[in-house]
């Protein structure tokens, strides 16, 4: 149909979200209710009391999602959820509740990886363009994922150990910000300069693939040494030295990427795609090397986890007829 209306959960890590998606690009609503308060005080999520808020929230999310869109279950052609990658009992909740309802309303279930949700947040913005190649930063991943059509999602780089929002999760903490430090480092950097020119790990290599554990560890021990000497800390020129390190890396590989792979269009995914040193970065890099190549760039709340990526995601799948039955379950190492 062309009014193909889309319930999409997501519980992957520490947000609740459910959304209601027209067609695979328009958001009726999209609600997100974010733990990150009660896992702050541990520095880190914490599966357990992840789990537990998912299964308090869900119930009032999917009724004021469905509120806000004015739609009732049964005006719903399908119901979609984030099967994984993520916490397996994060996961869990959002599949119990979508097989539920779907089981109970008799609704096609559609089962969504969560990075393709991620990259397929992008077509909330504009219409997607093939080939393209989307940059996943978030606080688990980072890869360069070519799509030569909407079928194929193949990974053609991607970080040897840490993840870069985890580098920026770690740094953070180092420099005594509260879990997750990476929008407060973006801030931070913005007041600073790049006066320790940390490693560019991998940059000239000729390859696509990122590493970050050694910028990180540099981080760490060039704070460590100054607070040794009882040296004042310059929190900004750390941030900005970091995320000057971390964006030359990115927007260096991400441009070798596009030597590679001729695309029509490049998009940002994941939580660390809100980067405003990022989102700059890629724009210059961009305008000056493939002027040709447009550039997508998500909107703050789309670039965290929410369902209306899911949303976007799932009706592809419909489109393919890639539909789950009720032995569906949650994929916490779910592979492209
Ligand atoms: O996609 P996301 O919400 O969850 C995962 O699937 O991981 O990403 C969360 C990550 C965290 O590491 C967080 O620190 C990072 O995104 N992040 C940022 C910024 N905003 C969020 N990192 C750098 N700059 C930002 N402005
Ligand atoms: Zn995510």
């Amino acid at each position: 149909t062309n009014n193909r209306l889309i319930l999409a959960f997501e519980s992957s890590c520490d947000e609740t979200s459910v959304a209601v998606v027209r067609n695979g690009n328009e958001i009726l609503s999209n609600v997100v209710s974010s733990q990150i308060k009660s896992h702050q005080r541990f520095g880190g999520v914490v599966p357990e009391i992840a789990s537990r808020h998912h299964v308090e929230q869900i119930t009032y999310v999917i009724e004021q999602a469905l509120t806000e869109a004015d739609k009732t279950i049964e005006e719903m052609d399908a119901i979609a959820v984030t099967e994984g990658p993520g916490l397996v009992g994060a996961l869990l909740i959002g599949v119990s509740a979508a097989k539920a309802l779907a089981f109970t309303h008799d609704k096609p279930l559609i089962g969504v990886h969560h990075i393709e949700g991620h990259i397929l947040a992008n077509q909330l913005i504009e219409p997607l363009n093939y080939p393209l190649i989307a940059l996943v930063v978030s606080g688990g991943h980072t890869e360069l994922v070519y799509m030569k059509n909407n079928h194929s999602f193949e990974i053609i780089g991607e970080t040897r150990d840490d993840a870069a929002g985890e580098a920026y999760d770690k740094v953070g903490r180092t420099m005594g910000l509260t879990y997750p430090g990476g929008a407060k480092i973006d801030q931070l950097a913005a007041e600073g300069e790049d006066t320790y020119n940390f490693p560019r790990a991998m940059l000239h290599e000729d390859n696509l693939d990122f590493s970050f554990s050694g910028l990180k560890s540099a981080f760490i021990n060039t704070i460590h040494n100054k607070e040794q000497r009882n040296e004042p800390i310059d929190k900004a020129n750390f941030a900005a030295s970091f995320q000057a390190a971390v964006v030359d890396v990115l927007v260096g590989k991400t441009m070798r990427a596009l030597e590679k792979y001729p695309v029509k269009q490049l998009l940002m995914a994941g939580g660390v795609a809100a980067n405003q040193g990022l989102r700059t970065g890629l724009t210059v890099a961009l305008t000056e090397r493939f002027p040709d190549v447009k550039l997508i760039i998500p909107p703050l709340s789309l670039c965290g986890d929410n369902a209306a990526m899911i949303g976007a995601a799932a009706d592809m799948l419909f489109e393919q007829g890639e539909f789950r039955g009720m032995d569906m379950n949650a994929r916490p190492g779910f592979m492209f």
